[in-house]
């Protein structure tokens, strides 16, 4: 039986595919590449020495899962394959919406068919809002989302969690991620973002690697330590390896459960500035600039619910994390394009 991976050439997929790889199973890769490269595949490839199976399809796409699931044995499915860009949904509301959510209501009925009925999504944090505490633990109620793509998590999770309630031999864990950061420790795997990154840590290994000249520290003044905004920043390799504890639990008739994974630790922009420069002795220009809008003060996890019931736990800090984003950036300062 195979696991199917849905987004599996993408950052947090490719990751998560080693690690699946690492521990045993067979892995049937789905994705269109509309973010990623084939070449993440290979290079995954590479570092287990083990195939691959790679579909280029679309989630969109109904029949091609049907033909997926007709010619391969899937026994779960974790689901990354969607649209992640906070700005861009803002403007593109009905592209988000058709891809995240059509898409994954074709993926759920395909498996339904299939009587495949284990599923891990991928969620985040962004749908608790602006928490209404911290440490955020899973019972901390949703909160309202400040774009599309955070909408797009929040209403996934409540129909899996509709569909788990009707039909209780659905096996679903939701997986809500903090900041995954860092990279493979090959260094030949990571983020490939498309144009100017949004996201804090690929603006700095890209000012860190001569693209751009400095970084811009979103606000200040929040009721933070050092009044820049707060994060639990998690690395990808052991966010990946959360997902094969999930799997365990799925195998073990789960029904529904929720798990935060983060490290439980919030790092400030200057913590993570200051973290950077000391992991890679490169200094990294900043100029504060106005806050951006939708961001809150800080947001970082209570991570013992995936502790005692996954028996997970993030292994790698900061300097870890810091150490392997830079060395992906800098053996490939181009992503994927070389
Ligand atoms: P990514 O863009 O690198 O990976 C997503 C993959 O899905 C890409 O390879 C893309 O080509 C594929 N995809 C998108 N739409 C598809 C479709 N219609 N059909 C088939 N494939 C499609 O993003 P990532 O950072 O690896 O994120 C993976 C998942 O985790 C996403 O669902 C994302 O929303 C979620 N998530 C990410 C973060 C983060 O900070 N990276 C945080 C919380 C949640
Ligand atoms: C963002 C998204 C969130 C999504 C997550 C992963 C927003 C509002 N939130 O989270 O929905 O799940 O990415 O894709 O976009 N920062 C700077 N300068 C920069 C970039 C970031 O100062 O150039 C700061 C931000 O203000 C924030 C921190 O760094 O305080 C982390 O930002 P980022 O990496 O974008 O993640 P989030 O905003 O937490």
């Amino acid at each position: 039986m195979s696991i199917l991976v849905t987004g599996g050439a993408g950052f947090i997929g490719s990751h998560t595919v080693v690690e699946l790889q690492n521990a045993g199973y067979d892995v049937v890769v789905l994705d269109n590449l509309c973010n990623s490269s084939k070449k993440s595949l290979s290079r995954v490839e590479k570092i287990t020495g083990k195939p691959v199976t790679f579909y280029e399809a679309d989630i969109r796409d109904k029949e091609a899962i049907k033909r997926i699931f007709q010619k391969e044995a899937i026994d779960s499915c974790i689901h990354f394959a969607g649209l992640k860009a906070v700005g861009e949904s803002v403007q593109k509301p009905l592209e988000y919406y058709e891809n995240n959510i059509s898409g994954t209501l074709n993926l759920l009925e395909v498996m339904r068919e299939n009587n495949c009925k284990n599923m891990i999504f991928s969620s985040s944090a962004t749908v608790y809002g602006d928490p209404a505490v911290i440490p955020i633990t899973e019972e901390c109620p949703k909160g309202t989302c400040t774009n599309p793509y955070g909408w797009t998590k929040s209403m996934l999770e409540q129909i899996l969690m509709d569909l788990q309630k009707a039909d209780p031999q659905w096996n679903i864990i939701l997986l809500r991620y903090f900041n995954p950061i860092g990279a493979h420790k090959s260094g030949t795997i990571g983020e490939n973002p498309n144009g100017i990154p949004n996201n804090l840590m690929p603006y700095i290994t890209q000012v860190a690697v001569g693209k751009l000249s400095q970084l811009g520290v979103f606000g200040n003044d929040y009721d933070t330590p050092d009044g820049t905004g707060v994060r639990d920043y998690i690395h990808v390799v052991d966010l990946a390896r959360g997902h094969v504890k999930a799997l365990k639990k799925i195998e073990e008739n789960a029904g529904l459960c929720i798990y935060n994974l983060g490290t439980g630790v919030g790092y400030s922009v200057l913590d993570i500035v200051k973290n950077f420069e000391e992991a890679t002795g490169i200094t990294i220009p900043y100029v504060i600039k106005p806050r951006r809008a939708g961001d809150i003060a800080a947001c970082y996890s209570d991570a013992s619910k995936a502790k005692k019931e996954l028996g997970w736990e993030a292994e790698y800090g900061i300097k870890e994390m810091c150490e392997d984003s830079w060395r992906w950036q800098k053996n490939n300062p181009n992503g994927y394009d070389d």
